[in-house]
């Protein structure tokens, strides 16, 4: 039994669909059904009151898709597939929904999955969002893969190869990989499984999605691409993204869809000046409190002061991490010990923000 009633809307295209999932809700006790939308009015917010969406699956080609019903509803929703899959559940937890139900279904059944989709509604609305931190620098060789490989490794992340270098992530961690994120590039709505089963396992636990092999694959990734792969990240775990020295469209689109995006600068003028121009174009793309700075390889030496950075960079600074190459020449063998990784001196460095990567 729920209490007290649930008012539960169907949506569906499908008039047959519609009056079939009316009959199973309204022969549930505790449940109220105020009403069946066609799925357009549904993507354009536009519903009677009511606690939790009823959604018929579009399927995979469907317009309007999944995450549109389900972003338009703008509450709980359990998707109804006549034939579901595996795939059909992966489609629809990426797509925000809460739980997935098989037609044919018997009421009893509905009755748990409603149950399962309010409780969970209210966890999410106490538990924090912001899992995705993209990671760059203004230009090459300034920290920004250390960076994200020591703040996965501390947070438990997964750690989203997005910089276009030749030199892959999963080369230097000695990782075998079949699949690239680049293989992705027209999964669109599928994006989340795929990138699951791109994604490889480090034998420290690491999880690696490979990326783009190399800077040519990388530049003609579509638009949208990165957009919609950090989105699809989001329903997953905590995530870092290493998007190199943000010169692909691709890898300022993932880092200004992020939830939050760390700059990485070394302290001297050029880099800090190329670190402003670099925050200035992401704030354009996405929002500039959601930035913040890295500086790397400070020592008491720096020609620049930590005040003097951020103000020429314009955002506050997040970590500094100090010199120390004789921790971090493992990167530039190419052979980063990940047992090892990172070394104490980034730990304490990073701890904190680590903790926000992974809340
Ligand atoms: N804090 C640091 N102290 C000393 N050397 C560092 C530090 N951070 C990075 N390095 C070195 O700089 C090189 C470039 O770092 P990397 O993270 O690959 O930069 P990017 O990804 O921005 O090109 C690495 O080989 C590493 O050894
Ligand atoms: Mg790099």
């Amino acid at each position: 039994m729920i209490a007290p009633v649930v008012r539960c809307l169907v949506v569906a295209a499908d008039p047959l669909l519609g009056a079939e999932m009316t009959a199973l809700a309204d022969d549930l006790p505790g449940v109220q059904v105020v009403g069946v939308v066609a799925p357009l009015r549904a993507v354009a917010g536009r519903l009677p009151p009511c606690d939790v969406a009823l959604l018929a699956d579009p399927g995979e080609r469907g317009g309007p898709a999944l995450r549109q019903l389900v972003a338009g509803c703008g509450r709980p929703a359990v998707v109804l597939a006549r034939s579901a899959g595996v795939d059909t559940y992966r489609r629809a937890l990426a797509a925000g929904a809460r739980a997935v139900l098989p037609l044919p279904a018997v009421p009893a059944a509905l009755g748990d999955v409603l149950v399962e989709a309010t409780v969970a509604g209210a966890n999410a609305a106490t538990s924090p969002a912001g899992r995705v931190t993209a990671v760059l620098a203004a230009k090459g060789g300034t920290g920004a893969t250390s960076t994200a490989l020591a703040l996965a490794r501390l947070a438990g992340a997964t750690l989203v190869d997005m910089s276009g270098s030749w030199a892959s992530l999963a080369a230097l961690l000695g990782c075998r990989s079949e699949r690239s994120l680049a293989d992705l590039a027209h999964v669109g709505e599928g994006l989340a499984a795929a990138v699951a089963s791109a994604a490889i396992e480090h034998p420290c636990g690491l999880r690696l999605v490979p990326g783009p092999a190399g800077p040519e694959i990388a530049a003609a990734l579509p638009g949208g691409f990165a957009a919609a792969l950090v989105r699809d990240l989001r329903a997953g775990g905590p995530a870092v993204v290493d998007a190199g020295g943000g010169a692909f469209a691709a890898s300022r689109e993932a880092a200004a869809a992020a939830d939050r995006a760390l700059v990485v600068v070394t302290p001297d003028a050029p880099a800090a000046a190329a670190g402003r121009d670099l925050v200035t174009t992401l704030a354009r793309a996405g929002s500039a409190d959601a930035i913040r700075v890295i500086v790397n390889r400070w020592s008491r030496r720096s020609e620049l002061s930590l005040r003097g950075i951020a103000r020429t960079v314009g955002v506050p600074i997040a970590a500094v991490v100090r010199d120390d190459a004789d921790a971090l020449d493992a990167l530039a063998d190419g052979r980063a010990r990940l047992d090892r990784w990172p070394g104490r001196m980034q730990t304490v460095a990073l701890r904190e923000l680590a903790a926000e990567v992974s809340p």
